[in-house]
């Protein structure tokens, strides 16, 4: 019979077993699998944890922030900010090609960990030791579409599986490698985490990076930014986020079409908003979001984000279209 508490238990007991007085560390995205795994690994050894947030270049608006205050407050767990972001782009300039940016990004990553950990150890009151352990949240649905399942095709490299180099220095403690997203959730709920944080869409490691069809440059980045913000503000404000499982907006940024705005010819890019509904990420029906609210994002994005002229819905299931365009 599935319960969380026992899963809880036993997955402390075994993490305890394992890291023995080891020092730990763990990336956070914002996203609810690493904030369930980093609770649970925090209430097996504690202190021995520090979390890392990396700022990769790639977030939504105000996810930074969200983490800062959301999350520490809750748990009380040490953490370190690390802006990577130069570096992260500088890496990703000239790439189109997705799974390149996939492990790309699943690279960086690890690499930033590495560089970290001086500061981790010093934070933690551990000199003299080393970090032993990085803990990924990822989810039985990651492992089947990494290829890592029982014979399954690659069909993309999540960044926590099949994105990683081969030669990482650490040892993955992954708590949640059997689990589906609701029963992260309900680990989540029971382990205290504010319902804000547990009922989070879910938003890829490799963030906006992969929302982005063509090369990732700061300039899209940040228009992209602005135009997920508010496809996000409107549908919150239509009270759907429980009803969407999310909705990946993302710039075909190497198209362009012709608009008229005022009395000028504007020449820009398009984005895509993708409303799904699912169960566990594995398979999805696109949601039929309301008509007018469909019309105010889309009045809105043409008006707030120069260089957006159109707005396209993607109406496709998965299968046979992945949920993420990369
Ligand atoms: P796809 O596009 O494969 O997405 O249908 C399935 C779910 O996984 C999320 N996703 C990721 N999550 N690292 C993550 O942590 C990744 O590299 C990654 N790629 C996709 C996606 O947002 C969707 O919820």
């Amino acid at each position: 019979d599935w319960n969380a508490s026992n899963i809880i238990d036993d997955q402390v007991s075994r993490i305890r077993a394992e890291v023995g007085d080891a020092q730990v560390i763990c990336g956070l995205s914002g996203g609810v699998d690493s904030a369930v795994a980093a609770a649970l690994v925090h209430k097996a050894v504690g202190d021995q944890l520090t979390c890392v947030f990396i700022d990769h270049g790639m977030l939504r608006k105000g996810e930074a922030e969200q983490v800062r205050h959301d999350f520490v407050e809750a748990t009380g767990i040490r953490l370190i900010e690390v802006d990577a972001s130069e570096d992260f782009l500088e890496a990703l300039k000239g790439v189109t090609e997705p799974e390149r940016k996939r492990k790309i990004i699943g690279e960086k990553f690890i690499r930033t960990f590495e560089k970290a950990q001086r500061q981790v150890i010093k934070e933690a009151g551990a000199l003299g030791k080393e970090v032993k352990f990085l803990v990924q949240g990822t989810l039985y649905p990651d492992v089947v579409e990494s290829g890592g399942g029982d014979g399954a095709a690659n069909i993309k490299s999540h960044h926590n599986v099949g994105g990683l180099p081969s030669d990482i220095k650490f040892k993955l403690i992954e708590p949640l490698r059997s689990l589906f997203k609701d029963e992260v959730r309900a680990i989540g709920t029971e382990l205290g985490l504010p319902e804000a944080m547990v009922w989070r869409q879910p938003f890829p490691g490799p963030g906006l990076g992969i929302r982005i069809i063509g090369e990732i440059t700061r300039e899209r980045l940040d228009l992209l930014r602005e135009a997920d913000a508010i496809a996000r503000e409107e549908m919150t404000k239509a009270g759907l986020d429980r009803d969407i499982w999310q909705c990946p907006v993302v710039l075909l940024a190497d198209v362009h079409s012709v608009g008229v705005q005022g009395d000028e010819r504007t020449y820009g890019s398009p984005v895509v908003l993708r409303p799904i509904t699912s169960e566990d990420a594995m398979t999805a029906d696109w949601y039929h979001l309301p008509y007018d609210v469909l019309a105010t994002i889309s009045t809105r994005i043409t008006n707030e984000c120069r260089g957006i002229n159109r707005v396209v819905l993607d109406c496709t299931s998965k299968p046979p279209a992945t949920i993420e365009w990369e």
